[in-house]
Formats: structure tokens, sequence, C-alpha cells
């Protein structure tokens, strides 16, 4: 997610130096003392090495090891440890709730100023005050997970695994009875993943050591953890129950706010905007229903709610709901982005979302900026098109901004928080808003409580029983012990195209990093790349290297029904069953392999036995869950981001900043003022290097001559736009009209 290029030069440099400051905090904390004057980077302490976060909990490892799930923030959990034996993670939610209900609680996070005062006479040197919530001491913070005993018999271990076959672990009974996981019919299989009982064993030995409990606990809780900044991480407080409808009471207040409460705002004002528009009540300029719905973001303000959107496309209620409207997303800054979105779309009908955390994303507002134009160009450039046809989803620090565009902030303003990261924000109004405007809020809603049947699980369940605990330890094994760099996902769902996208950056942006958060550089493999595509599309695309080139970890995902399963005469199966045979298949033809032996006994050529030999033992894991719904993506949705989390803390890096998206902002800044300069006054391009120069005047140089009178209008700077416009009068096509929708929950009367 790239939110931080700013519209003016000025606030571009401002932004980019004081990136630039927090990333030298972020990079020698030791030497960051001389910034701690400046105001704006004061608030870097609020939770404390001694809090009882960090205090160990002394829990013996055995097999059957359950998690406290009464809320592990209160100080006394001694109790609930004897109490607490729960035979299965299948321990229902209401069974849950029961003991939780036991030791209500209530987590207090103290502001930066209230803190830093209570705790200012205990330290001495302000910046390890300023540091202490996440640097421990000196002589433990240098340590790496990897010189710990537990990371080093992994090591020891994986050359062990190293001499076993899959297919030989895959007859093991014993085995396989355990290595699964169920929660509100997400079903998990991790058989066929390279580890014995004992690597399990290891691993969660290894979670202890790294205090995973506490950290997802402190996550949830809203502690400072994303530490650059000094902000919390409370994408799961998007989706936690109402107050009033808690059973067990619980407050989150960051800086002095209640969080529930302000996220249960914004989501009231969600349903009651988005119900508005979709009964006719709120109209456009002209007067017309508002139907089509562009929603201009890139990265996290795109890729989500895209993800989501394409699963409820097809799913029955979602194409009820969504009759007689549109969803485009504009994302990228390609002006051809722009075409696409507005194409045959009657802007009279049309409202615009502009998705942006800081208001300033440089792709973003330029989009933004040519829509407005494109509403304009039909409608007269007054201010009320702007405020009748273009909403802001933005952080309240924006509020201005988003007024100087011409954004009503009073009835189109949906905010979200510093809290709230790009890629963790399809759960605000970043998704919200589109996605309420096509389906309707409830279906949104839908979305919202799978994402937190799956956070209830996160936090409550025994780590051994813990779906997203299981997979993220599972990737460190992959990447960290067994060298494997990258992962594939494979929804068999074809509803489930853009998840391979989303979880493109959720991970590789989160984990895609250098050093641990105590600023030492690692010397273990971190961060894996992920790509995928939907099956059976990838086994015809990138499969011949997974079976036999690289070995790249896969990860099925099946449902046990379709959205729209069908079956043609003369068919012995149904086409959903013919799909989920390949999920089945394909796992154990990795797993498995074909030996020589095998392959001679079917006849083949000797010389082309090699050929078709499969080595198998190519590890992959599996998992079901009932029917694509907007409930089961919720569920989809937090397992993956739980996952990515539970890396970055067995990692010890921060899954939850992006310092890695700036250079390259920062240079093409540059660029653009080369350009300007060639473009403006003919001067030749000097750039950094002779190569970058040459590149540049080759562009202007030919780019100049390419752009023709034919081609463009007398100014080609407009003419994308224009052309719509023109196309729309000269050729007499008229936008669809005889669709007053009446209030019919958008249906076609
Ligand atoms: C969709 O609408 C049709 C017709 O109104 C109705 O019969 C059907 O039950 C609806 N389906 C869902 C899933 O809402
Ligand atoms: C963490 O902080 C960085 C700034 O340091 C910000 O860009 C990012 O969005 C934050 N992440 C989350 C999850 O809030
Ligand atoms: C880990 O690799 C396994 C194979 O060992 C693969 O199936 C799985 O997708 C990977 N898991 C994670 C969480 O990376
Ligand atoms: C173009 O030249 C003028 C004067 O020669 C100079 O002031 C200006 O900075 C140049 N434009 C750019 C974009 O560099």
């Amino acid at each position: 997610m790239q939110m931080n290029s700013s519209k003016s030069k000025e606030s571009k440099r401002a932004t980019l130096a004081l990136g630039f400051v927090l990333g030298a905090i972020s990079m020698f904390p030791q030497q960051a003392q001389c910034f701690v004057s400046n105001p704006q980077i004061q608030p870097l302490t609020t939770l404390h090495r001694n809090s009882h976060l960090y205090s160990s909990k002394a829990s013996s490892r055995k097999k059957g090891r359950r998690r406290n799930a009464s809320t592990k923030h209160s100080s006394s959990n001694e109790e609930s440890n004897s109490h607490f034996d729960i035979e299965h993670a299948a321990m229902s939610r209401q069974q849950l709730k029961i003991r939780n209900s036991e030791s209500g609680n209530s987590i207090h996070i103290p502001s930066p100023h209230q803190d830093a005062h209570q705790h200012h006479s205990h330290h001495q040197n302000p910046m390890s005050k300023l540091l202490s919530h996440i640097i421990p001491p000196q002589d433990q913070s240098k340590k790496l997970i990897s010189s710990s005993t537990e990371w080093k018999k992994l090591v020891k271990h994986a050359e062990y695994i190293e001499g076993t076959h899959l297919r030989d672990l895959l007859q093991d009974q014993e085995r396989s009875d355990e290595m699964f996981a169920q929660h509100d019919g997400v079903y998990l299989d991790y058989s066929r993943q390279r580890v014995t009982l004992e690597t399990m064993d290891l691993l969660f030995d290894l979670a202890e050591k790294q205090k995973l409990e506490e950290k997802i606990d402190a996550m949830v809780s809203g502690k400072k953890i994303n530490w650059t900044e000094d902000r919390a991480v409370l994408h799961t407080a998007l989706r936690a129950e109402r107050k009033k409808e808690q059973t067990v009471k619980k407050e989150i207040i960051v800086d002095g706010d209640d969080v529930l409460d302000e996220v249960w705002d914004v989501l009231d004002q969600i349903k009651y905007f988005t119900e508005a528009v979709r009964s006719g009540e709120i109209r456009g300029f002209t007067g017309k229903r508002l139907r089509n719905i562009i929603s201009v973001g890139i990265g996290g303000s795109y890729l989500g709610p895209e993800f989501l959107h394409e699963c409820l496309k097809t799913e029955p209620e979602g194409i009820n709901k969504s009759l007689g409207y549109t969803l485009r997303f504009l994302s990228n800054v390609d002006p051809v982005d722009v075409e696409r979105a507005c194409a045959d779309l009657d802007p009279e009908e049309t409202l615009v979302v502009v998705v942006s955390k800081t208001f300033t994303t440089a792709e973003t507002m330029l989009n933004a900026r040519t829509t407005r134009q494109w509403l304009w160009d039909f409608m007269g450039d007054g201010k009320e098109v702007v405020r009748k046809h273009m909403v802001a989803v933005s952080s309240i620090s924006s509020k201005e901004r988003v007024e100087d565009f011409g954004i009503d902030t009073e009835k189109y303003f949906f905010r979200f928080w510093d809290w709230v990261g790009g890629r963790y924000s399809v759960c605000s109004a970043v998704g919200g808003i589109p996605i309420s405007l096509l389906y309707g809020f409830d279906l949104f809603e839908k979305f919202l409580l799978g994402a937190r049947s799956i956070d209830k699980h996160f936090t409550e369940a025994p780590l051994r029983q813990n779906i997203p605990v299981l997979m993220g330890l599972l990737g460190v094994w992959n990447m960290s012990f067994l060298g494997y760099n990258s992962r594939t996902t494979l929804p068999y769902a074809e509803a489930l195209l853009k998840l391979p996208a989303h979880i493109q950056q959720l991970d590789m942006e989160s984990n895609g990093k250098k050093a641990t958060i105590h600023g030492v550089p690692v010397d273990y493999p971190v961060g894996e790349v992920d790509f995928g595509e939907p099956g059976t599309n990838g086994q015809h695309s990138f499969f011949q290297l997974l079976h036999m080139g690289q070995t790249v970890p896969c990860e099925f995902i099946g449902f046990l029904k379709s959205q729209h399963d069908l079956c043609i005469d003369g068919e012995p199966l149904s086409s959903h069953d013919e799909l989920m045979a390949n999920f089945f298949a394909q796992p154990d033809a990795l797993a498995n392999g074909k030996t020589p032996e095998e392959v001679l006994a079917e006849g083949v050529d000797e010389d082309l036995v090699l050929h078709r030999t499969f080595e198998g033992n190519r590890p992959s894991l599996s998992l079901l869950a009932p029917k694509l719904t907007a409930y089961s993506c919720g569920q989809l949705l937090a397992i993956y981001e739980h996952r990515t989390a539970v890396q970055g803390f067995i990692w010890d890096i921060n899954s939850f900043d992006q310092w890695g998206v700036e250079l390259g902002k920062k240079l093409a800044c540059d660029v653009k003022d080369h350009l300007l300069d060639a473009r403006k006054n003919g001067s030749k391009i000097k750039a950094g290097n002779p190569a970058t120069s040459r590149i540049l005047n080759y562009y202007v140089e030919n780019s100049n001559q390419a752009i023709g009178e034919d081609l463009w209008d007398s100014n080609p700077l407009t003419s994308v736009t224009r052309k719509t416009h023109h196309e729309h009068h000269e050729r007499e096509i008229l936008p669809p009209v005889g669709h007053d929708l009446k209030g019919a929950d958008g249906k076609l009367q």
C-alpha cells in the first residue's frame, strides 16, 4: 500500500523527510536520540517490557498443552489453566464464551502522554524509555532467534527430515490422525507437510520461546506493536462485536479513544449511507439514481475489496443484491485504467469512491482528479457535482485535504484510523463502502462475522489446534528450515481468483523485511514469494514446474459445495465433483510422485523413464470450507492475515510497516522533474548515471514524435477523458436510462 506520496511537491518532500527520519530511527534506534525533541515523533512509548505482556508464563510443554482461553490480558491467569482443559479445538464458541464470562476484563491502554508521564522517572535514558516497549534490554535484544536452542534444534531436525519421504510419512495412521484442525466449518489438513509429530513439538517450542501468545494478545488488545511510528495494529477491532452485544465486556482504548465505539459509529454511518443510495434517497447531481460505483485506490485500498467483490459476484445472494449496479476498481496510474473504468458508464449515475488513508497517494489522487474532470465534462464543473458524486474513505487526519478536494466531509466522508494498515483494511470503510453500495450492508456484515469467527479462534484456541498459528509455523518451517522460498496459493474456486493477488500483497509487503524489530539484520531467510492462480487453470500453467522443477509449497483451497453446481445430461459427476477430484489428486501427486519402477512397469520406453519420473516429496496443505459465501470469505481473509502476523512474530520482524516502497516513489519524483524540464525546455536530461540519462532521453525524443496530429486532439493531455465524452455525444450512444429502480433493492423491474 502506498499512501505516503503527496500531491504537492512540498508536502511530498516533507513526507519523505519525515519518512527518512523515522526510517533512520528504525535502523539505528540507539542513535535516534537526536530526534526525540521533534514533537512529531514524540509518542514512541506505551508498552513496557516489564509489563505482564513480556513476563514469561511458565507453561509446561506437553503434547496436549492447552491454551488459557480466558483472556490472557488479566494478570491472574493461573487459575484458568486448571479449569481450562479442552480436549479438542472443536470446543465450541459457546463454551468459550462461558469460560470468558468468568473473568470479565477491560483493557486500558494509556495514551502516550499519560504513559510517558507515569514512567518518566523510571528511565534515565530518554531513548531507552522511548523504545522500551519493544526493545528489551540490550543484551537480549541483540540476540537473534536463530541463536536460541529451540531454533538450533529445528535446524538439526531439518537434516533428519531431509531423509524422509512424504510417500512414507503419509502412510502413518497416528500422524494423519493428528495433522488436521477444524474450526467453524474450516478444515485444515497439513499431513502433506514435510513434518513429523516431533517437528510440530519443536515448532511449538519455538512459538513459546518467541512468546507467540503474548504477541497475539498484544496485537488484538491494541498495544503499539507497529513500533516504527508507534501505532497499534487493530484490524481485528474492525470486526469486533458492538459493545452492547458483547458477552464479555471488553474495551479497547488507544490514545484515550474508545476503539469499538468509533468502529461502530463508522459502520452505522456506512449502513445508513449505502442504504440511502440504494433506496434512491441519495441521488446524483441531476437527480438520477446512483448505480455505478468506481472505487479509486491502489494497494491495500484496492486488492482486498476486489478479492471480496469477486467472491460475491457469483454468490447467489450477491447476484440478487447487485442486480442493476456495477462496481469497477480504478487503481493503476496508467491512463488506460481510467478508460477501462469509465467506459460505457453514465457519469450522472456514477459515484466515485476515493480510497486513500493519507489522501495523498500519487496514483490515487491523479485518478481522483481525472474522474472528477470526467464528471465535470458531463455535468459542468460546479461544486455540487463533486459533492454529490464523490465519496472519500480516508484517515481522520486527512479531513482537510478531502475538503479541499471538494468532497462533502459531513455526509460523504468515511474515516479510518492510524491503526489500520492498508493491506489490513478491507474490513474498514475501505471495503465497506464499495461492497455495501454494490451488495448491501447486510452482506458486508456477514463478511465481518466470518472474520470475527476466526479472530476468536486465533485468540482463544490452543496453539496446536489453531489454524492460522499452524499455518504460520509451517510457513516458518518451510522458509527458514527447509529453504523453500516461494509458496503458491491455489484456490479451487474461480470466485477466489483475486485471492492470490491479495495474499501476494498481504504477505510480501508484511514479511519482506531484513531486520528484526530490535534493529539487527536477520541471518535466516524470511518472507516467501507468493503467487497463485485458481485451480484447475494453474494446472495447465505452472504445475509442470511444481511437479518436476523447483519445489514450491502449495496451498490448496477448496469447498464442499459450489456457489453454482451443475451436472449436465450424460455426465457421471457434477462439475463441482470434477473440479474437486483435481483438488484431492494434486496434493497426492505432489507428495507421492512416481518412481522409475512404476514408470517402467507401465511399459514406458527406457529412454523416457527419467522424463516421466516424479520424485514427489513436494509438500502442500489443504483447506476446506463449506461453501464460498461472504462469511467464509471473511474467514479466509482472517486466516491469511493472522498467518502473516504469526510468521512475523516468530521471525521478530515488524509485519506492519512498509518502508521498502519509499525509495522507488522518491526516485519517480526525481524522474518527473527531469521529464518536466525536458518537455518544457527541450533540454537534454542528465540523470544520476549515463544509463538512466540515455534511456530517458530516448523516451523523451521518441515519444514526442509518436504523438502525431492524427492520433490526438490539439491537447493530447486531456484527450483520454474527452474521448469518452465525445463518443457519447457525437455518436448518439446514449447512456442507459430506462431503469428508475424505485427502491426495489436494486432489482430491475
Ligand atoms: C434471489 O432472488 C430470487 C428472486 O427474487 C429468489 O427466489 C431467491 O431466493 C434469491 N436468492 C437469494 C440467495 O437471496
Ligand atoms: C504501521 O506504521 C506504518 C508507518 O510506520 C504505516 O505505514 C502502516 O500502515 C502501519 N501498519 C498498520 C498495520 O497499522
Ligand atoms: C509450507 O509449506 C507447505 C509444504 O511444506 C505448504 O503446503 C504450505 O503452503 C506452506 N505453508 C505456509 C504457511 O507457508
Ligand atoms: C526551464 O528553464 C527555465 C529557465 O531556463 C528554468 O527556470 C526552469 O527551472 C526550467 N524548467 C524546469 C522544469 O526545470
